[in-house]
């Protein structure tokens, strides 16, 4: 089954017969919806929660992906908005990433040694699953939607925005758009065995590279022109594939 992983800029997302399933995990209580979409049953959560309770450091990542993986969830499609840092990824553009670097700190980050799950180190070489980045793409190329086909994510920590500096590192050390969410949902659906990749959407320069100070209010406010064309470019991949 499909599920779809939404941050900022998706609240309004409709399921048609949307049920939402509140549960409880050996990872604390969380919540998702099931429902119709493109004509087929789905899972929907939303990472930030609902009511946006949850900032980026503190967004229950053990306990939604085991829920998802409960609910039969085997194919992960995560949307988040990001900050670009190379051309390809100026404001408006969008990207389905192939690698990651991991800044963030002290997240809970694996389900290692807990719940009885085995001692298990993941591979994590390529850590987007590349069938179902490349359905993405070909989604893409179907309804005539330019996206890159790679980049580098690197994952803050968050809640505040970056320095200069610190994306003037993140450049030098190869990655090209920064966000704050996709560390570490990525590899706890991996040691779930679900597949995941991400398609990102740039909302603003990162720091320093404009003369303006970051606001992220209006950034926000901003993003509804991406996020209806994110829905059609998901709807174009659950129609054309069969999640299993
Ligand atoms: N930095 C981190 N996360 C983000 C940004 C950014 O500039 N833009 C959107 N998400």
């Amino acid at each position: 089954m499909l599920g779809l992983v939404f941050g900022s800029g998706f609240e309004n997302f409709e399921l048609v017969d949307c049920r939402t399933q509140r549960v409880s995990t050996p990872f604390g209580e969380t919540e998702y919806d099931l429902g119709v979409f493109a004509d087929q049953e789905i899972v929907v959560l939303h990472r930030h929660g609902k009511d946006h309770r949850f900032a980026p450091h503190q967004i229950p990542s053990r306990a939604q992906m085991w829920a998802m993986k409960e609910a039969g969830v085997t194919d992960i499609i995560a949307v988040g908005s990001v900050g670009g840092m190379s051309a390809e990824n100026a404001p408006g553009h969008f990207t389905v990433p192939d690698q990651i670097v991991d800044y963030t700190a002290g997240r809970e980050c694996t389900y290692w040694g807990e719940a009885g799950m085995p001692c298990a180190h993941i591979d994590f070489t390529r850590p987007f699953d590349e069938n179902l980045r490349q359905k993405i793409l070909q989604a893409a190329q179907d309804i005539k939607l330019y996206v890159h086909n790679k980049g580098t994510y690197a994952c803050t920590q968050g809640p505040r925005l970056e320095t200069a500096a610190e994306v003037r590192r993140m450049i030098m050390d190869g990655c090209d758009l920064v966000g704050m969410t996709a560390m570490p949902e990525a590899a706890l659906a991996r040691e779930l065995g679900m597949r995941y990749a991400l398609i990102c959407f740039s909302v603003n320069w990162a720091a320093g590279l404009v003369d303006d100070a970051l606001d992220f209010e209006a950034i926000k406010a901003s993003m509804n022109h991406s996020v209806s064309t994110l829905v059609k470019l998901l709807t174009q991949v659950a129609q054309t594939n069969d999640f299993r």
